[in-house]
C-alpha cells in the first residue's frame, strides 16, 4: 500500500497503473466497517484503490467539532492494509487548498438547502469543495460514497453529472452494529446511557415499511417516528420523508421513498435513514 501525502506523489502512482479502472473512497478517517464496506465495493468494481483521509476543514462551521473530530492515522493506516487499498492519500489542508479557499466548487441547488442544509448552512459547500478537488485531482471511474449521508450521495451524483467529469458516484448501503445502531466515526462521542438512547432511531426507522404496508400517510409516519426518538430522550433536527434523489417531499408512497433522520442524544448529532429504491428497502 502507497501512502502519500502530496498530489505530486499520488499522481506520479497514479501514472504507474494508468490504463487501469481506478476507484475513489474519499474520509475523514476514523476508519469503521462503514467505511471498509466502501473500500471492499470499491475493490470489487475497480483494479485500483485509492482512499483519502482528510478532515475537511471547510464543512465544518465555526462551534462545530472540526477541532475535537477523532482522528488515528495510524490505526486508520493498518485497517487499510489489511483491506487491501493500493493508494492511501493523506494532504495536509495547505495541499489541498494550496490557495486558501478561493476557488470555490459549489452545487447551488435546493438540494444542499434542506434536510442537514438547514441546521448546517454551509455545511455541503464545504463537501462540494472538497470532493470537486478531489475528483479533479484522482479523476476516478468510479467513486463510492456511503447512504448513511444520503443527501451528500444525492448531492455528490448531481455534482459529478453536471461537471462531466467521467466518475460514476455508487451509492452503497448503511452499515450497522449488530444492536442497529448506523456506524459513524463520530459515535465514540455518545456516552453508553446516550448509546442505549441512540437505538430508538433505527429500531423507529424499521417499522417504516410496516407503516407504509399499513396504509398511514407521510405525515403520520414522520410522526410516529419522531415521536418514538423523543420518547427514548432524542432532541429531533428533523424527521423528513423524500424521494431519496431529489430529496422532495413524498405524497404518494408506491414509489422511492426515504425517512431521513437527524436527532441529538447529548450533544451528539446522530444521522441515519431507511429508504425503498425499487423494490429493496436499505
Ligand atoms: P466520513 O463521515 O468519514 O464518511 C466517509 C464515507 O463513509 C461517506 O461516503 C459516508 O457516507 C460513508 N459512511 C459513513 N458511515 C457509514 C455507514 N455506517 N455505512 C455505510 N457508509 C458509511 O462523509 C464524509 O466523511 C465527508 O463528508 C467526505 C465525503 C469525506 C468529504 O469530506
Amino acid at each position: 500500500m502507497k501512502v502519500v501525502r502530496t498530489v505530486e506523489e499520488l499522481q506520479k502512482e497514479l501514472k504507474k497503473v494508468q490504463g487501469k479502472s481506478v476507484g475513489f473512497v474519499p474520509t475523514m478517517g476514523f476508519l469503521h466497517n462503514g467505511h471498509l464496506s466502501l473500500v471492499q465495493e470499491c475493490k470489487k468494481q475497480t483494479e485500483v484503490s485509492v482512499v483519502s483521509i482528510f478532515v475537511n476543514p471547510t464543512q465544518f462551521a465555526p462551534g462545530e467539532d472540526f477541532e475535537t473530530y477523532p482522528r488515528d492515522e495510524a490505526r486508520d493506516l493498518v485497517m487499510l492494509e489489511s483491506a487491501g487499498v493500493d493508494m492511501v492519500f493523506l494532504p495536509t489542508v495547505e495541499e489541498l487548498y494550496p490557495e486558501g479557499n478561493s476557488t470555490d466548487i459549489t452545487v447551488k441547488s435546493t438540494l444542499t438547502k434542506k434536510l442537514c442544509g438547514k441546521t448546517r448552512p454551509t455545511h455541503f459547500d464545504g463537501v462540494t469543495n472538497v470532493v470537486g478537488r478531489f475528483f479533479c485531482i484522482v479523476k476516478p471511474d468510479k467513486a463510492f460514497f456511503g447512504r448513511k449521508d444520503a443527501q451528500q450521495l444525492a448531492i455528490i451524483t448531481k455534482l459529478a453529472r453536471e461537471m462531466r467529469i467521467g466518475t460514476e458516484v455508487v451509492g452503497c448501503p448503511i452499515v450497522r452494529e449488530e444492536d442497529g445502531l448506523a456506524l459513524s466515526s463520530r459515535n465514540t462521542y455518545l456516552s453508553t446511557e446516550e448509546r442505549q438512547k441512540a437505538l430508538s432511531i433505527s429500531k423507529a426507522l424499521l417499522s417504516v415499511e410496516r407503516d407504509v404496508a399499513s396504509g398511514r400517510t407521510p405525515e403520520e409516519i414522520k410522526t410516529r417516528v419522531g415521536k418514538e426518538i423523543e420518547q427514548a430522550g432524542g432532541i429531533i433536527d428533523y424527521v423528513e420523508m423524500v424521494n431519496p434523489f431529489t430529496l422532495e417531499d413524498v405524497e404518494n408512497l408506491d414509489g422511492d421513498y426515504m425517512v431521513a433522520v437527524a436527532a441529538y442524544f447529548g450533544k451528539t448529532r446522530l444521522l441515519d435513514n431507511r429508504a425503498r429504491i425499487g423494490e429493496v428497502c436499505i
